[in-house]
């Protein structure tokens, strides 16, 4: 089984977790008032974070998940390969992905695990699960 295939072990996905709550904190959500983080682990190991930043022209709105992604990009170059990707929210209340992010993580995670909270609690997906025959270009 390849890097990028293995499951993440439980301890590292609430190492994610954690890292996701703690980057929650920094949301800014006026708007909304629906703070979300995100963590992700790339395939070397290292853990990259974000949260979502609403702007008063909605539509320019960022997710926490691709926050996290530009953050890594930002601050480790554009070799990403994203193994996991963790969110949560505030309210406790089901939030997967959205349709953005979703084709944002394909694109640096073809075969990444998303941990979110869905309405029957905690649920691990692959993202070629949640967006089936994602677009490529290479
Ligand atoms: N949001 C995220 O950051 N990630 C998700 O997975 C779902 C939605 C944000 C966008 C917006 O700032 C707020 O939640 C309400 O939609």
């Amino acid at each position: 089984m390849s890097s990028t295939k293995k499951s993440v072990s439980s301890k590292l996905n609430q190492r994610l977790l954690g890292a996701a709550r703690k980057a929650m904190k920094c949301a800014y959500a006026p708007y909304s008032q629906f703070k979300v983080g995100a963590a992700l682990l790339t395939s070397k190991g290292k853990v990259f974070t974000g949260c979502n930043v609403e702007n008063a022209s909605y539509g320019l709105s960022n997710c926490a998940e691709r926050t996290a992604i530009f953050a890594a990009i930002a601050q480790s170059g554009p070799e990403l390969n994203i193994r996991a990707i963790a969110v949560v929210n505030d309210q406790g209340v089901p939030c997967s992905p959205c349709g953005a992010c979703r084709q944002v993580i394909y694109e640096f995670g073809p075969e990444a695990r998303v941990f979110f909270q869905s309405s029957k609690g905690w649920k691990e997906s692959h993202i070629a699960d949640l967006l089936p025959e994602g677009f490529r270009l290479k």
